[in-house]
């Protein structure tokens, strides 16, 4: 929960399949949110279905943060909204994409963070969490990996994010009053209990949970699964699973503990469950929680993936009070439900 002194949070990115989640999460908490978005990767819809589960104050303006010619609207609005911080998840994440057209993935997302920091710095609002991944530990580690881990991106939608942490990092060194949580996300799935909010990918899904639910509700005939033949329990990619809900938990207790800071700095943090699960135990268990049947084919390993990778979440609990508490079962019945009430997202 967001405490008295995080007040008022810019949330940028807020209208996409994490950030939404995350302003349920400001707002029940009783903070007021400013979103930015421009709904590259998301549907107004969600904006209102926020309201409808959230009652607090919740204002929008709809820029987009990499658009040089957008700046100084952004940074008067920001200066306008009086912030205590913000949250900052605008950016592209396709890594495919990415492989494609690493200077627009390179312009927009660190077009994006440095605007919001230049924002926030006009604003004299120096706090910031900002939304990374664990994808920054490329394939150098072993599992469970810390936050010591070797840092490596293996494309350049990775690469942003490591950019990201690291000007970050430099802000905060050369202005004590900058405080930067860079959060790892592992591998966001589920979606909010009601139903109400949950992801809406674009295009075909890149990602295992939202293409399952798609084979579930019969918009797509069959999941590849790819790879059988690594050196795993049953040879299918191992991944920490978190629900978005705890996730978005992850968010108001890291402003909370940037709140409590004496000093400035930054800081990396995992947000995991510490626990792995494979292919075809996630299959397993969407087609128990759906009760619908999930057609799969062994496909070729798919480049650049790993077979194993899952948190040790330790530094969250130590310095945000914070752990994952939703089992595999809740992140599957979530998604499904969302999946179910809403076959086309939200676009109906
Ligand atoms: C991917 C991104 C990562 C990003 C994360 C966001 C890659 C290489 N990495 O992680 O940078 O931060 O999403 O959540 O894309 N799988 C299938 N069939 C599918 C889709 C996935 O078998 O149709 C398997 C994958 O091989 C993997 C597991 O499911 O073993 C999870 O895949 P995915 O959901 O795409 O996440 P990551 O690859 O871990």
């Amino acid at each position: 929960m967001a405490n008295k002194m995080t007040k008022r949070i810019v949330v940028a990115g807020g209208a996409g399949y994490i950030g939404s989640h995350v302003c349920v999460e400001l707002l029940t908490g009783g903070a007021s949110a400013l979103v930015i978005d421009n709904f590259s990767n998301a549907h107004p819809e969600a904006l209102n279905r926020i309201r409808e589960l959230a009652s607090g104050d919740l204002e929008f303006l709809e820029c987009d943060l990499a658009d040089p010619a957008q700046k100084d609207t952004i940074i008067g609005a920001v200066k306008n909204f009086r912030p205590d911080g913000a949250v900052h998840l605008a950016g592209l994440k396709a890594v495919g994409e990415s492989v494609e057209q690493p200077a627009r993935y390179y312009r927009v997302n660190l077009g994006a963070a440095l605007t919001l920091i230049e924002a926030l710095e006009a604003a004299d609002a120096k706090k910031l969490v900002f939304s990374s991944s664990a994808t920054v530990y490329g394939d150098r580690n072993q599992s469970p990996v810390d936050e010591s881990g070797l840092t490596g991106a293996t494309n350049p939608y990775g690469r942003t994010k490591l950019f990201i942490e690291d000007i970050a990092k430099d802000i905060a060194r050369s202005d004590d009053e900058w405080r930067v949580v860079n959060l790892r996300y592992f591998n966001p799935v589920g979606a909010h209990p009601s139903g109400r909010i949950g992801e809406d990918p674009n295009d075909i899904p890149n990602n295992l949970f939202p293409f399952i639910a798609q084979v579930a509700v019969g918009r797509r005939d069959k999941l590849q699964i790819f790879g059988d033949d690594y050196s795993t329990p049953d040879g299918t990619g191992v991944r920490d699973y978190i629900h978005v809900v705890d996730l978005a938990r992850g968010h108001a207790a890291a402003l909370n503990y940037l709140t409590t800071q004496k000093t400035g700095g930054a800081v990396d943090i995992n947000l995991g469950t510490g626990k792995g699960f494979s292919v075809l135990e996630a299959v397993a268990a969407f087609k128990r929680a759906s009760n619908r049947d999930i057609p799969y084919e062994i496909a070729p390993r798919r480049d650049g993936d790993i077979a194993e990778i899952y948190a040790n979440a330790d530094r969250a609990e130590k310095l945000l009070g914070w752990r994952a508490e939703k089992t595999l079962e809740n992140m599957c019945a979530d998604h499904w439900r969302w999946q179910s009430q809403n076959p086309d997202g939200y676009k109906a």
